[in-house]
């Protein structure tokens, strides 16, 4: 890396590097990614390790404060987060405001970026137990948050937070239990849900934590910081890929199943089509993404246990092998990445596609703010003010009654 700053303020020089693609926008010690190998570390832990060997805690804890925690330490932060599932009755009222069939993120973006408004004193401040109560709250109010979505868009009665269950327990809570019947949460498919949310608690700088960072770097409310990442998140070129991932596999069966896959590839390569494969392709993985590895596993696990035979399933695994012998895919190092198997996973466990993204939101919510306690933890921070290479006019007369003529 080339420290440009210094460049910049005695010669004027810039970079242009659209999208960001060749750009350091800060310094971080969270998470390490090593594209051309498949390697992904939090705070120096491979994600395998994390994902086989840790729980939703044990991870969250690590990213925010940089160990794995002693016994004693999970056994308080636990209970710390704990404090903080339940939202503002007020803020439940929100959620009526919205079309019933109002898609899941949308609300999410208004409903997150209206906490601010229930904390208004932790923008600005310097204060870093304050601080680190916004990070605590936004990670226990998300999955709360996320299925009281889910509840209004089905016009079922919202179901209130257990604190005894865990992390994954409660969120299937709230989403599946109704208040007249009985509800039993499956421990194994509670941890494989675990494992989904390990894959997804940070990435560094990906197009959603950069926007909570540069929101944040203006001292925005840590709250409305989140709420911007939601929505840069949502996008189906990020996120929503997950989403759209589905929703092509299931083209796919509508259109004769794998015979038809052939024709996809041929409109992924095309480019004077806008279509590409969804779930393929990373900015950084120019090799097999270790996250999609690992979430193919817990897929299979997850539909032998469930005794379910998913077509989509079938129509995956070709797609990936014709797309990875293909000259096209092979030539652009184009494979799976985590967002390829996950909404089949999260199918087999009865979310609904459009809650799809609002999981990886839940789970994200964790890296987004790690990161944002760490910028401003920093002794300076500077806003973010990218420059850009103007291509329109110089200076024009003012012309009062235009002719167009
Ligand atoms: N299908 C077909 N072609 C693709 C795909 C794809 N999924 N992804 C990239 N390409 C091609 C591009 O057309 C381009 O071809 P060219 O060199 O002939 O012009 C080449 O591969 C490089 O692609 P870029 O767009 O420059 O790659 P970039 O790093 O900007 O984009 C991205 C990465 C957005 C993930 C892209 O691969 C994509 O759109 N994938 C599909 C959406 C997706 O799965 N997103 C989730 C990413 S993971 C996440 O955010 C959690």
């Amino acid at each position: 890396f080339i420290d440009i700053r210094k460049l910049q303020s005695t010669t004027g020089i810039c970079t242009f590097d659209p999208g960001f693609g060749s750009t350091a926008s800060c310094e971080s010690s969270i998470t390490y990614i090593d594209g051309n190998k498949g390697v992904l570390l939090y705070r120096g832990y491979p994600i395998e390790e994390l994902a086989a060997e840790g729980d939703m805690l044990d991870s969250t804890f690590l990213l925010l404060h940089g160990e794995l925690p002693s016994r004693a330490e999970k056994r308080v932060f636990g209970r710390e987060i704990k404090m903080h599932t339940l939202v503002h009755e007020q803020l439940i009222q929100f959620y009526r405001g919205f079309r019933h069939d109002a898609h899941p993120m949308a609300i999410m973006c208004g409903v997150v970026g209206a906490l601010a408004a229930f904390y208004p004193e932790v923008a600005n401040t310097r204060d870093p137990a304050q601080q680190l109560r916004a990070c605590y709250r936004l990670i226990a109010k998300m999955p709360t948050l996320a299925a009281m979505a889910y509840k209004t868009s089905i016009g079922q009665p919202i179901i209130y937070p257990r604190n005894d269950l865990s992390y994954a327990e409660n969120f299937l809570h709230m989403m599946f239990a109704v208040p007249c019947e009985r509800y039993e949460v499956d421990p194994e498919l509670a941890k494989a849900l675990e494992i989904i949310f390990i894959l997804h608690l940070d990435h560094e700088q990906n197009a959603s934590t950069s926007t909570v960072r540069t929101a944040g770097s203006s001292q925005a409310n840590p709250f409305a910081c989140v709420a911007s990442g939601i929505a840069a998140l949502w996008g189906p070129a990020h996120g929503g890929a997950n989403e759209a991932v589905l929703k092509m596999l299931q083209e796919i069966q509508d259109l004769g199943g794998v015979e038809s896959i052939p024709e996809i590839i041929r409109r992924a390569k095309d480019k004077t089509d806008s279509f590409r494969l969804m779930g393929f392709g990373h900015r950084v993985y120019k090799t097999y993404d270790p996250r999609a590895k690992l979430m193919r596993q817990v897929t299979y696990r997850v539909l032998e246990k469930m005794g379910i035979k998913d077509p989509l399933l079938d129509i995956a695994m070709e797609l990936e092998k014709i797309a990875l012998q293909d000259e096209y895919f092979v030539k652009r190092s184009l494979y799976p990445n985590v967002d390829f198997y996950s909404g089949i996973v999260l199918r087999a466990l009865g979310i609904p596609v459009e809650m799809y993204t609002v999981l990886f939101a839940m789970a994200r919510t964790v890296g987004w703010v790690a990161q944002w306690k760490e910028m401003v933890s920093e002794p300076v921070n500077r806003i973010t003010r990218p420059r850009q290479i103007y291509t329109g006019h110089l200076r024009r007369k003012y012309v009062a009654d235009v002719d167009r003529t």
